[in-house]
């Protein structure tokens, strides 16, 4: 019985995968019969060469079992085909010819390679004009989301990738930016994650000091804004979380507004930036009260997808390793669905030897890390150590600052705006154009 072997991620499924489809019925015709066996990636499988698909494993299964011609659904664990196809040795495997350039070129010639074993071959068929997955991404993209699709992608991104990336944004504009910009590397495309909704970024946008002092609607407003414009999933710092009696209502309000994750922090009194340090007075919160809070938070939830995170500033008051990973434990133990540690020194070492001994913990959660003070870092280095998220927490406005203090001083300095405008400014075209719909055809 003839065996055709055909690959897929199935997110947005079109006709040039049914006229692939349609390509291996024909040949089985021609043969007198036999299967299609369809090699499905997982979330994993496809996060490590493209953006994670807007279908989940188990509703891209249910489309693809239902489509006319499949005998069969196998899962694809990897972007290489070969596990999967020396145990099935199909005679056949189907691909669209675009895979001959970029990316899947070399997956390709190893599948060639593989089948000749048993005199499998792979046969090109031609593209599909006129349709294509990344057209049919940006539609997607300007229809935007729901609540409940962006709120789970977080946990499905930690499950699918072995870092995730995350970006600060303070507004509709910044949020943009995290939202859609990308650069290639070796035919991949790379880009942010998630988003990271920061209190420092979001109250020094605002020209207040980073004291807690914007109120949960004023931080939601800004939330808001950057919700309308983007798809990614959100974390959301929360600072100390509040009084356990707000710290519910807070809960509450980001699940339902489709955030993945709050982000709190074990300290208590008037809020101040932690990288300040000790340089100012800042107390840390017992670690039962603070566990308190975790409880209560986790109790108010409505689904099981919302991630309370909490964050142990043992590190950066200075109370040591030990006080870290007790709190560690603590936290776990009340509910947390993941931990933050902070650090203010200017390497990744003491967070490299936290990592270590939490990594061993039997109920461990994903470990998020902020490395702004030790910039260094990378992100391979940073997952080889069992960090799962980092977050980029401030470098969005920590660079439009001073962009916009040049311009302003170009303007003052030249009586003029000529200056500014040719050497420091976009387009006025491209800025009318920037954000679309603003009423040009
Ligand atoms: C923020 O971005 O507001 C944070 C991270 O909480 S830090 O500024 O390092 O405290
Ligand atoms: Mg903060």
């Amino acid at each position: 019985m003839v065996k055709i072997y055909i690959g897929m991620s199935a997110d947005l499924l079109h006709p040039g995968h049914l006229n692939i489809i349609n390509e291996a019925r024909k040949i089985l015709e021609k043969e007198g019969g036999g299967e299609i066996i369809v090699g499905l990636l997982t979330d994993k499988a496809i996060a490590s060469y493209k953006r994670l698909p807007y279908m989940t494993f188990e509703q891209r299964k249910t489309v693809v079992e239902n489509v006319k011609g499949i005998s069969k659904v196998v899962t694809q664990e990897t972007l290489d085909y070969v596990p999967n196809l020396l145990k099935i040795k199909p005679d056949y495997v189907l691909h669209g010819d675009d895979w001959k350039n970029g990316v899947q070129a070399k997956t390709r010639e190893r599948i060639i390679e593989t089948m000749k074993e048993w005199g499998g071959k792979v046969i090109d068929i031609p593209y599909t004009e006129g349709i294509s997955s990344s057209k049919l991404n940006k539609i997607l993209k300007e229809v935007g989301t729901t609540p409940e699709i962006r709120g789970k992608r977080l946990r499905r991104l930690l499950e699918s990738k072995d870092i995730v990336t995350v970006c600060e944004a303070h507004n509709g504009l910044s949020g943009l930016i995290v939202e859609n910009i990308f650069v290639n590397e070796n035919g991949r495309k790379r880009e942010f994650d998630a988003i990271w909704i920061s209190s420092l970024t979001q109250a020094t946008a605002q020209g207040k000091p980073d004291i807690g002092y914007l109120d949960t609607t004023s931080r939601m407003s800004t939330l808001n804004d950057i919700l309308e414009v983007t798809t990614k999933p959100i974390i959301y710092d929360g600072d100390n979380g509040g009084p356990q009696e707000h710290f519910i209502f807070t809960v509450k309000t980001l699940e339902r507004l489709g955030v993945s994750a709050i982000i709190i922090e074990d300290k208590i009194g008037l809020k101040k930036n932690s990288l300040f340090g000790t340089d100012v007075e800042q107390f840390q919160d017992t670690p039962e009260d603070f566990a308190l809070k975790i409880h209560a938070g986790k109790q108010a939830q409505v689904s099981d997808n919302f991630m309370i995170i909490a964050r142990i500033e043992s590190l950066i008051l200075e109370q040591g390793l030990d006080d870290a990973i007790k709190r560690a434990k603590i936290y776990l133990e009340a509910g947390a669905d993941g931990i933050m540690i902070h650090s203010r020194k200017d390497t990744f070492d003491e967070i490299k030897e936290f990592a270590k001994i939490y990594n061993t913990l039997p109920n461990k959660k994903p470990l998020v890390v902020v490395p702004s003070s030790y910039p260094d870092v990378t992100e391979k280095e940073l997952a080889e150590n069992g960090i799962n998220i980092v977050i980029y927490a401030n470098q969005l406005l920590r660079s439009a600052y001073p962009a916009m203090v040049k311009t302003a001083e170009s303007i003052l300095a030249n009586h003029r705006c000529k200056e500014a405008s040719d050497n420091y400014c976009m387009k006025i075209k491209d800025i009318l154009t920037l954000i679309p719909y603003g009423g040009q055809s």
